[in-house]
């Protein structure tokens, strides 16, 4: 798929085909996170790949609106490893991109994903739950989950607010 038609066509994708999805897709959709840009080409990231129907149905079950966890292949839990390096907020805008990166490769082979949310720096329960049932270390941040299968729903192209919202030229 040319890459701007790949732009403009991925949605969030939250209904799932029983369908299984070959390994070599699975590693192809992690080496483009791997391929993202990331702040002093640190590469903070870490992927747990988690196909194991209880845990997916554990995940789903974190928070109100990751139920469809649950009725994917499998999930990709995007971590960041380099918590402790002075600009926190680089190492995750680092991780967001490996994140789109994915979304976007996912779309390409014909397979539907979510974004869905983990970190929240207000309130880390859901990360908490996250790392309990993953046994993440202490020291690693979640970012997100990407549940993955193949599509059971057709979504339309986006709406999208007008150049005139959302360009300023010159000056703000
Ligand atoms: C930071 C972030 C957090 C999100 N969290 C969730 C989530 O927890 N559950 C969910 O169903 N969708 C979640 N989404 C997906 C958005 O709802 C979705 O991207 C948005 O509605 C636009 O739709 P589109 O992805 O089809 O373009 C999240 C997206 C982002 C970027």
């Amino acid at each position: 798929m040319n890459v701007l038609d790949c732009i403009k066509t991925r949605r969030s994708i939250r209904k799932y085909k029983d369908k299984p999805i070959p390994q070599d897709i699975i590693d192809k959709v992690i080496k483009c996170g791997q391929m993202a840009p990331s702040a002093h080409n640190t590469q903070p990231w870490a992927f747990v790949v988690v196909k194991d129907k209880k845990k997916l149905e554990k995940l789903s079950q974190t928070h109100q609106w990751a139920p469809f966890v649950k009725d994917a292949q499998l999930c990709i839990v995007l971590c960041c490893t380099k918590t402790q390096e002075i600009n926190k907020s680089a190492m995750h805008m680092s991780v967001a991109c490996a994140a789109q990166n994915m979304l976007l490769a996912i779309h390409n082979f014909e397979l539907g994903s979510c974004w869905t949310y983990v970190h929240d720096l207000k309130d880390s329960s859901v990360e908490q739950k996250v790392k309990k049932i993953l046994e993440i270390p202490k020291d690693i941040d979640v970012i997100c989950m990407l549940p993955i299968g193949y599509p059971d729903q057709t979504r339309s192209e986006k709406e999208i607010k007008s150049k005139e919202e959302v360009v300023h030229n010159e000056k703000w």
